[in-house]
């Protein structure tokens, strides 16, 4: 009993002695009245602030950033929408309430974003991208005769079909891989006729050439460009510790 009765009171202790924390900026004193507003007004019973709250609306948690005018939402509360009720409040309470939203926009994000999910590489530019980020990194220099083979590539949309370092979605091989037939014969005739899926795509020799001299290139510098490939597609690796606890959802 004595042992429990220690633990309790030792977990107390540390549960409520202020060991170091971390001091968040001071809310400005209209945002502090803003947030009396919220309170006295009970907005917090239909909205989420960092995901708490109630669930009838939305979370306003990063509803009023930089680019948002305040008259936008001032309108929505002065008017109601949806089952969203009106309210009738005197000008400095709304403002007061946008100073609020405002500094909570500040405080951090309610809902955390994919890192670089809006970035995933277009298909048919894939291959332009890699390669001129490959050369910004001086990993590559791709010669005059290649790159205007990568523009026909990436203008014929070659990419959409043939990916980058792998079969495409529905088998289309990986034209760099070293199994391929890259000769201009072999190229001339297949984008002359078209074979199986792939729709023919009559281009003149020289096109051919160039594509045939891209795609020698991107065979030579295959394991450089594949171990980039990997870099440059892959997201960033995410560590949940690294968000603030009332993040997570
Ligand atoms: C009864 C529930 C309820 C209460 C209480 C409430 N809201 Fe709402 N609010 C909603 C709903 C539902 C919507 C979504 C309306 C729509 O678009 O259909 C909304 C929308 C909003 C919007 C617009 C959001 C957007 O993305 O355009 C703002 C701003 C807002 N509310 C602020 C407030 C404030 C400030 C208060 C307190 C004074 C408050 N709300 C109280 C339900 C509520
Ligand atoms: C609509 C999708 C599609 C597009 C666009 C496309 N291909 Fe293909 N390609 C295929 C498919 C499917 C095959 C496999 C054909 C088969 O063997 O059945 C193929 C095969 C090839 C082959 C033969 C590969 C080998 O292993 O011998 C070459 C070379 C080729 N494509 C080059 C190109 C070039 C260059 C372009 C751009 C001008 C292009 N393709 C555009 C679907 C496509």
């Amino acid at each position: 009993m004595c042992v429990l009765l220690g633990c309790f009171l030792s977990l107390s202790v540390v549960a409520y002695s202020d060991y170091p924390r971390e001091v968040g900026p001071q809310m400005a004193p209209q945002a502090r009245r803003g947030l009396e507003v919220w309170r006295t007004n009970n907005c917090q019973a239909c909205h989420q602030i960092h995901g708490f709250g109630g669930f009838h609306g939305p979370d306003l948690t990063n509803r009023l950033t930089d680019d948002v005018h305040d008259a936008e939402l001032i309108q929505v509360i002065m008017t109601g929408r949806g089952r969203m009720p009106a309210f009738e409040l005197p000008d400095e309470d709304l403002d007061a309430l946008m100073a609020w939203l405002r500094s909570i926009n500040a405080s951090g994000r309610a809902q955390p974003e994919p890192l670089r999910a809006e970035s995933a590489p277009v298909a048919s530019m894939h291959f332009k991208e890699l390669i001129s980020q490959a050369e910004g990194r001086a990993l590559v220099t791709i010669p005059g005769p290649a790159r205007e083979g990568l523009e026909l590539w990436t203008t014929m949309q070659c990419g959409t079909c043939h990916l980058p370092f792998q079969a495409g979605l529905l088998r289309e091989p990986d034209l760099t891989a070293r199994a391929t037939d890259r000769s201009f014969e072999n190229l001339s005739q297949i984008l002359a006729e078209g074979r199986g899926r792939m729709p023919a795509t009559p281009l003149d020799d020289s096109q051919v050439r160039s594509l045939e001299v891209f795609l020698q290139w991107v065979a030579d510098h295959r394991s450089t460009l594949a171990e980039f490939n990997l870099e440059f597609t892959q997201h960033q690796p995410f560590r949940w510790s690294d968000l603030p606890w009332w993040e997570y959802k």
